[in-house]
């Protein structure tokens, strides 16, 4: 029996998919070339639609058709300040200049202009994937930072498309399956990348609770209607059996993938996260909202300015400059290298389709003994 057969038959009948893996959608990792390759293995590869424009959108949806004839999901956040952007102009003159002096601290490295001002407003593009996807018919379309109202679940229905929901808690995963989505994916603190929540929450509120304390508790509100996927720590088979034994149906994995051969990561990020020390840290200087990325100068700084984020993702406006040019120089320690608590565990960078074959029949291995 192969480890597919064995593993997420409920998830499989959800989502159309063979294999019990979901790869989260990640800007700028996952690349139409690595969602079909999840796809292609039997799992669910997920683009992230995030700051896309419309047509940049649906020409990446059509990429991943030419690359796969299986079920691929599209990724959004549906936060209230994501899809509605603070006005800059709100923000006291005290939030602007103390993070902007953090900014400043690090951008003479890069020749950049010291500045106190107010980043520019957000241009609000959710709602316009949110059409795209639903005229493109997208196999899945894949919530997080915020559930899906009913209405727009039952507009993805009409359109054919399933509803994945990724929730950082209890009552959260309930309201969405009131709401009528498809399936869960419960986020512990150790994920990778941004908490899952719809407002912002303060420090001490997006610490979470761990997959071992969530995903049993949400299998028992939800699993009989949904299947329910672990989200955060599961980087090999080890990880992915431990989530079936505490009841889920599979899992939903980020930081695996951005070390696979086909992720759209930079270099720099790949190797950062498959060796050397590997310390990871909640923080919302980058982007304005929580997310756990590996420790740096710039996190270290940040966490010791006492500074206040910006709201909405004005922060990662605010600092698009100084993120930007420390990218474009491979500079590891002034941007934000998304990476969950697991990641000390890697240190390969295989395939997409290894990392689906290994974890599956590894994970099926351990349930059998
Ligand atoms: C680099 C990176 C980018 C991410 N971007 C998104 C995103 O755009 N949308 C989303 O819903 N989740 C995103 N996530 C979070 C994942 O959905 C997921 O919760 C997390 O990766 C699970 O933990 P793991 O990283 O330990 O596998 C991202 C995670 C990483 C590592």
């Amino acid at each position: 029996m192969t480890g597919n057969a064995v593993l997420g038959k409920r998830l499989s009948e959800a989502l159309g998919i063979e294999a019990p893996i979901v790869q989260s959608g990640m800007a700028g990792v996952a690349v139409p070339g690595l969602v079909a390759a999840v796809s292609n293995a039997g799992g669910l590869g997920v683009m992230a639609a995030l700051g896309a424009k419309p047509d940049a959108l649906r020409e990446s949806i059509r990429q991943i058709r030419q690359a796969t004839d299986k079920p691929f999901g599209v990724n959004i956040w549906l936060h209230s300040d994501v899809r509605t952007s603070p006005d800059p102009a709100a923000i006291s003159d005290d939030v602007v200049r103390g993070s902007q002096a953090v900014l400043n601290h690090f951008r003479p490295r890069f020749d950049l202009p010291v500045t106190f001002e107010r980043p520019a407003p957000a241009r609000d593009l959710v709602n316009d994937a949110l059409t795209v996807m639903i005229e493109e018919r997208v196999p899945v379309f894949s919530a997080g930072l915020g559930i899906p109202e009913a209405d727009l679940v039952e507009r993805f229905h009409r359109a054919g498309t399933k509803v994945l929901s990724m929730v950082a808690t209890l009552s959260d995963g309930v309201s969405a399956v009131a709401n009528g989505v498809d399936a869960i994916a419960a986020q512990g603190t150790e994920s990778g990348g941004h908490r899952s929540y719809g407002t912002k929450p303060d420090r001490q509120g997006a610490t979470g609770s761990s997959c071992l304390v969530l995903v049993p508790a949400m299998v028992d509100a939800v699993g009989r209607e949904v299947p329910v996927l672990a989200s955060g720590g599961v980087v090999d088979g080890r990880g992915l059996a431990a989530m079936f034994a505490l009841g889920a149906d599979g899992a939903l994995m980020g930081t695996r993938f951005v070390a696979t051969k086909e992720s759209g990561a930079a270099e720099v990020w790949k190797q950062r996260i498959t060796s050397g020390d590997r310390s990871t840290t909640l923080t919302d200087g980058f982007t304005g909202q929580w997310a756990r990325v590996l420790n740096s100068e710039f996190t270290d700084h940040w966490a010791e300015s006492r500074a206040e984020a910006l709201p909405g993702l004005l922060q990662a406006a605010a600092g698009r400059d100084l993120f930007g040019a420390a990218r474009a120089s491979d500079d590891d320690q002034l941007q934000p290298l998304y990476a969950g608590a697991a990641v000390a565990q890697l240190s390969d960078i295989p395939s997409a389709a290894e990392v689906i074959q290994t974890l599956t029949a590894d994970a099926s291995r351990i349930l059998n003994r």
